[in-house]
């Protein structure tokens, strides 16, 4: 089979970041085209937006798209509709409805969608569910607390309404949780902090509920400055089970088992393109779900103005 010919929506940090890197050394997809209002590339076709990419004669394939949540949905319906496989980065778009119906559409289109999560691309994670399968487990404590100051400088689109505020990572946290969790949960409380001149939070206290009736907690923080926390802990009768930075390292009872390098977006590109290949789709929308309950169930407290 020919490589996918690829463009990409939104040459911002991810995409510099991670994205060109994964194409780059992924065989079976090729950077053919970037659409970006203020920014390009060298060596591969240049558009200011989706549109003149796909009103262009340059043949794709696929594009995946890298722009904020909103307005993600108008981008990737206008691909579906030419034809084209699409790749979303996270959260996969700004509201419940919206994803469902790209699901939809993709369907109608005969397509591949891929709504993706890197974070459970890391490496502890599976490791981490097979292992919860066998271990009766106690309850879950996720800790996300970050500086965004350090991580989002000036990206104002993430504090405006769907930029989910300190939900851009704390999604990656319950990214891994449902993929890790062999019972599914829901959310019985959230309280979210609102800085008083912004629309989103950047804090958030999070208690939910599994099936068996399974505690499983998550404290979001954005005004964590020096060590960063990304650490999910689970409790099991048998010892605990530690996922840490972001899901790259796996402690068992309390003895380091994974250690390894950053593979999140290597393997997401190797999925995509068997994905499409396979003429599959992969739209787990569950931590997007989550994200919308906590809004949803939310107590608003007010907190300090936040200044960028
Ligand atoms: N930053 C990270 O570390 C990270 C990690 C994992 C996932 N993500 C996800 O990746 C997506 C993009 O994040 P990012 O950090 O790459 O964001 P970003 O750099 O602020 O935005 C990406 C690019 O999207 C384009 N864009 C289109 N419409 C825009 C709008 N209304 N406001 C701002 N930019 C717009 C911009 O390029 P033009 O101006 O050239 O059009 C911008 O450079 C988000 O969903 C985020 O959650 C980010």
């Amino acid at each position: 089979m020919q490589p996918i010919r690829l463009a990409i929506v939104g040459l911002g940090k991810i995409a510099r970041d991670q994205h060109l890197g994964a194409i780059e050394a992924t065989d079976g997809v090729d950077l053919v085209a970037v659409a970006s209002r203020n920014a390009k590339l060298e060596n591969v076709h240049c558009f200011a937006d989706i549109d003149a990419l796909l009103a262009a004669d340059v043949e794709i394939d696929a594009v995946s798209l890298c722009t904020p949540p909103q307005g993600r949905f108008e981008q990737a319906r206008a691909a579906l509709l030419a034809g084209k496989h699409v790749m979303l980065e996270k959260p996969p778009g700004a509201t419940i409805a919206e994803v469902f119906a790209l699901d939809e559409l993709a369907k109608r289109q005969g397509v591949t969608l891929y709504a993706t999560w890197h974070s459970r691309e890391a490496a502890a994670v599976e490791p981490a569910r097979a292992l919860l399968c066998e271990r009766h487990i106690r309850s879950v404590h996720v800790e996300w607390k970050e500086d965004v100051r350090h991580w989002h400088p000036g990206q104002d689109w993430i504090w405006e309404p769907g930029g989910l505020g300190v939900f851009d990572p704390g999604i990656n946290a319950l990214s891994i949780v449902t993929r890790i969790m062999p019972e599914s949960f829901h959310l019985v409380s959230s309280d979210l902090s609102f800085p008083e001149n912004r629309a989103a939070p950047i804090a958030a206290d999070l208690s939910f509920r599994t099936a068996s009736g399974l505690s499983i907690t998550a404290a979001l923080d954005w005004r964590q400055t020096g060590p960063q926390t990304w650490d999910i802990r689970v409790e099991t009768e048998e010892g605990p089970v530690v996922l840490t930075h972001g899901g790259s390292r796996l402690f068992v009872d309390g003895a380091a088992q994974i250690v390894e390098e950053d593979r999140e977006y290597r393997n997401l590109y190797r999925h995509f393109v068997h994905l499409v290949v396979q003429r599959q789709s992969d739209t787990d929308f569950s931590p997007l779900v989550h994200v919308a309950d906590a809004f949803m169930l939310g107590r608003r407290r007010v907190v300090d103005a936040f200044k960028d």
